[in-house]
C-alpha cells in the first residue's frame, strides 16, 4: 500500500492531531473496586426511587426510537416547576455535557475563562479543549470562593466564569447578596454560570443562593449573562443516566441547542427525570437524611481534631495539607474510597450510614503525622 501524499505534502506518519490539547489532564472516574466503599465520586447511596425505576422497565420497548430531541415533557415541567418559559430550560447530558456546550458557544482559542480555584477539577481541561486561557483565582483561607478576586481577574479577554456553589470539592457556599455584589462587577457581555450541581444539599437559612431563583429573577429585569446549572446526578441518584439542565436567556438556550450533539439525552434519561420530579417528598427526605449523615460525620471529624469547613454539600472536605495522599492511602487499606488532592486535601462523600461509620472507624485508626499543622490533633 503506498502512502497518498500531494505535491509538495511530505506524506504524514501519523494524523495531524492538535498538539495544544496534549498537557490535557486525563479524566479517568473511579476504576472498578469490587468490595470497596466508593465515597469518592459524591454520588447517591440510594438507588433510584421504585417510581423511576418502573418509568424506565416501562421506557424500554421503545429504545429502537430516537429519544425526543427537544426533551419537551421534562423541559415542560422544568419550567413549570420553576416559573420560567420553557425557551429558558436546556437539557444536556450530565450538566458536564452543559459545560462543554457552555465553553463552546463562549470561547474562541485564546478567550479566558474563570475559575475559583481549588472547584471542580474538569473546568480547566474542558475550556483547554477550547484552546481557552484558564485563569484559577485562588479560594479564600475559609475554603471559599473568592468573589471580589474573581471580579478582579476579569479582562477583555474574558467569556465566562464559573461560579460553583456549593464548591466541589470544599462545599462552602457563596450567599445571594454576595453573587448579587459579584454580578454588579461583570460586563454585560461575560457569562456567569451559577454551577448548582449539589444545591438541593444546601440548608442555607440566611441568604441562600438558589441559583435558579437568581436567574429568573434577573430575566425578568432582561439581564442575560447569568446561567443556573443543576443536575438529576447527586439528590436525585441518577448519575448513571446522564442528565443536567440549565436556566439561561433564551438566546443563550438557543445557542447551546445548536452546539448540542444530536440525541445526546437519551430516553431513558428524559423518562426517569420526569420520574424523579414526580418524587419530590422521597428526594427531599433522602436528601435531608444525608445531610443530617453529613453533619454528624463532620462533628465526629472536628472532634477529632480535623479542620472541615461547613459544607453545604452531600460531601465534606478534609483540609489535611501534606497528609491528604496518605489518609487516601490509609483509607484505601481499609476497603474505603475517598479522593485526594494531593498537598490540599481530602474530599469523602456521604454515604450510607454503615459506610459512614466505617469510613469514621477508619479516619479514627490513621495515625496523626504532623503535616504542618493541616492535621491539628
Ligand atoms: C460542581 C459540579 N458540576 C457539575 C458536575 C457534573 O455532574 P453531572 O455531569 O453528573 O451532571 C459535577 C459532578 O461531580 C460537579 O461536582
Amino acid at each position: 500500500m503506498t502512502t497518498p501524499s500531494g505535491p509538495g505534502r511530505p506524506p504524514a506518519a501519523r494524523p495531524r492531531v492538535r498538539t495544544d490539547l496534549d498537557g490535557l489532564p486525563l479524566f479517568r472516574g473511579r476504576a472498578a473496586e469490587p468490595g470497596t466503599i466508593g465515597l469518592d465520586c459524591n454520588e447517591s447511596p440510594f438507588a433510584p426511587p421504585a417510581a423511576v425505576q418502573a418509568a424506565l422497565s416501562g421506557a424500554v420497548q421503545g429504545l429502537n426510537r430516537y429519544p425526543d430531541n427537544s426533551s419537551a415533557d421534562l423541559t415542560a415541567r422544568l419550567a413549570e416547576r420553576h416559573g420560567v418559559p420553557p425557551a429558558t430550560v436546556c437539557l444536556g447530558p450530565g450538566s458536564v455535557g452543559l459545560c462543554v456546550q457552555l465553553i463552546q458557544i463562549t470561547c474562541a482559542a485564546g478567550d479566558e475563562v474563570i475559575v475559583p480555584w481549588r472547584s471542580f477539577e474538569v473546568y480547566p481541561s474542558l475550556a483547554g479543549t477550547a484552546g481557552a486561557v484558564v485563569r484559577r483565582v485562588p479560594l479564600t483561607s475559609g475554603h471559599a470562593l473568592d468573589l471580589p478576586a474573581m471580579a478582579a481577574a476579569i479582562s477583555d479577554r474574558t467569556r465566562l466564569v464559573f461560579v460553583c456553589s456549593p464548591n466541589n470539592p470544599t462545599g462552602t457556599s457563596v450567599s445571594r447578596s454576595a453573587v448579587e455584589r459579584f454580578l454588579a462587577e461583570v460586563p454585560p457581555d461575560v457569562l456567569v454560570v451559577l454551577d448548582e450541581a449539589y444545591a438541593e444539599f444546601t440548608e442555607q437559612e440566611a441568604d441562600p443562593l438558589d441559583g435558579f431563583g437568581l436567574v429568573r429573577d434577573l430575566l425578568r429585569q432582561g439581564r442575560t449573562n447569568v446561567v443556573a446549572l443543576r443536575t438529576f446526578s447527586k439528590a436525585y441518584g441518577l448519575a448513571g443516566l446522564r442528565i443536567g439542565y440549565c436556566l439561561s436567556a433564551p438566546p443563550v438556550a438557543e445557542l447551546l441547542g445548536r452546539v448540542a450533539v444530536p440525541y445526546a439525552v437519551g430516553t431513558l434519561a428524559q423518562r426517569a427525570a420526569v420520574a424523579a420530579l414526580d418524587c419530590e417528598r422521597e428526594v427531599r427526605e433522602r436528601c435531608r437524611h444525608l445531610t443530617e449523615e453529613r453533619e454528624r460525620v463532620r462533628a465526629a471529624l472536628l472532634d477529632a481534631g480535623w479542620d472541615v469547613p461547613v459544607s453545604g454539600a452531600n460531601f465534606l472536605w478534609l483540609a489535611a495539607g501534606s497528609a491528604a495522599e496518605a489518609f487516601a492511602a490509609h483509607c484505601r487499606e481499609q476497603r474505603i474510597l475517598v479522593r485526594a488532592f494531593p498537598g490540599e486535601g481530602v474530599r469523602v462523600t456521604v454515604g450510607a450510614d454503615t459506610e459512614n461509620d466505617a469510613f469514621l472507624a477508619a479516619a479514627a485508626r490513621f495515625a496523626p503525622i504532623d503535616a504542618g499543622g493541616a492535621v491539628g490533633r
